[in-house]
């Protein structure tokens, strides 16, 4: 095997308890005027006034939007930038959940190239740097803080969709567990096991043949020697974690963990990408209107299994990083990993089947139409999916038969 990697990445990356106290130095160093996109939530709670104030207290002007909507409706982005731009700010921080993020990506594309945003959909369609986007997440989940994509729902699409480009990564991440605590436990396990889907995903994307033309033509490249570090530390951190912080809210360590299990996994799909069980939640969770995590979720297991004949190496070793003993056959093992994904996302109230999230039977075949045409994703998944194939994958994850994901 050649050795080859491609890693794109912020270039600062703060983690820990209390980081986001330094927001006000960082924050300086691109200027004087900072745009806070938040939500309703947040923007009320002392910890968001304090971090305000110290903006402040650095001499930073601040235009705080503070109606971000969950999974960002495409018109709340133009109306943002509308109302924003004669403040003209040097940077837009993003404060919040995968949303907030996102939605401090979008305003900083619109503010800096104009145009409508279904303009940037797709791949490498941002045309040159954006506004510095200093992204403060306090769900640990999407790793938007660090990924090129920003992901938005158009009315005019049933699917959502996303603007992918390196040139949306955020310029800061400031990972501070502390803003996790009030996160209750059904979120804290969702998105936390959107994470642990990122993670597993990402290590076990296709390996393309290793070119100088990958990275510069694809902004996912699959597997590749970096991003598969980063995606056994977070596999290793949410595997001991994940289900400790869903039980006790207030346990630090287990916070921590989580959180920097959702980071390490952004810096891996950010590069490497997700794959089928991202390609299914976008129609099934269309038609369900299932939260992203919860249906990434719901499909890892039966995909997983459904790559067990190409992947049974790769799931070994995830079976370890998950703490698994490192006994039997690679086959055992890979089996072993998949029992304890599946184990783990049950503990902590993830529905285990697509039934089970609302989809009818007459929907299965429309799921499967439209996941198999998400080629950004599908390329990605390490055992070919032809539309046969999607559909195999999808019965099993109705039924709730991992056996028949496989065969
Ligand atoms: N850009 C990416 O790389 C990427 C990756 C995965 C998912 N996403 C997107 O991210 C979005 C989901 O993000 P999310 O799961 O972080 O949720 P979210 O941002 O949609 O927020 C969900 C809810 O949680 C609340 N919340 C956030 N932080 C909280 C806290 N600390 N305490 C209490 N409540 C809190 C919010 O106020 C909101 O009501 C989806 O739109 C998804 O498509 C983006
Ligand atoms: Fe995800």
């Amino acid at each position: 095997m050649t050795l080859f990697a491609a890693l794109r990445l912020p270039r600062e990356i703060l983690f820990g308890k209390g980081q986001r106290h330094a927001l006000p130095a960082v924050a300086g160093r691109f200027g004087r005027r900072a745009l806070v996109c938040t939500d309703a939530r947040l923007a009320q709670t002392p910890e968001f006034a304090a971090l305000i104030e110290g903006l402040k207290a650095a001499s930073i002007e601040v235009l705080v939007h503070d109606r971000v909507q969950p999974d960002v409706p495409r018109d709340s982005v133009a109306q943002c930038a509308d109302e924003v731009r004669s403040f003209k700010p040097d940077m837009v921080i993003g404060m919040g959940g995968g949303s907030c993020l996102d939605m401090a990506k979008c305003v900083s594309l619109l503010l800096t190239h104009g145009g409508a945003l279904s303009d940037y959909y797709g791949e490498f369609k941002v045309p040159g740097p954006v506004l510095p986007i200093i992204a403060v997440p306090t769900t640990a989940g999407t790793g938007s803080e660090v990924t090129p994509v920003a992901v938005v729902s158009d009315p005019e699409r049933t699917l959502k969709i996303g603007a992918s480009s390196p040139y949306l990564i955020p310029a800061v991440a400031i990972c501070d567990p502390e803003l996790t605590r009030t996160c209750p436990p059904g979120l804290t396990a969702i998105a936390g096991a959107d994470a642990m889907t990122h993670a597993i995903e990402a290590f076990t994307a296709a390996r393309k043949t290793p070119s100088h033309e990958l990275a510069q033509e694809n902004v996912f490249i699959g597997k590749s020697a970096l991003s598969d570090h980063f995606a056994l530390y977070a596999i290793r951190l949410l595997g001991r974690s994940l289900e400790k912080a869903v039980s006790n809210g207030t346990d630090e360590d287990a916070r921590a963990d989580v959180m920097m299990g959702a980071l390490a996994a952004g810096c891996a799909f950010g590069t490497a990408g997700t794959a089928a069980a991202h390609a299914v939640q976008y129609p099934a969770g269309a038609l369900t209107d299932t939260a992203h995590g919860m249906g990434v979720a719901a499909m890892l297991p039966y995909v997983m299994s459904y790559n067990r004949q190409t992947s049974a190496s790769a799931l070994a070793e995830v079976g370890e990083a998950l703490g698994l003993p490192v006994t039997g056959s690679i086959e055992d093992r890979a089996g072993a990993a998949i029992a304890e994904v599946s184990r783990l996302f049950a503990a902590i109230g993830i529905t285990p089947t697509l039934a089970g999230l609302g989809l009818a039977a007459d929907q299965i075949e429309w799921t499967c139409e439209q996941a198999v045409g998400i080629q950004r994703l599908i390329k990605n998944n390490p055992r070919p999916i032809d539309l046969a194939g999607m559909r195999q994958l999808v019965q099993a994850a109705y039924d709730g038969d991992l056996a028949a994901a496989a065969r």
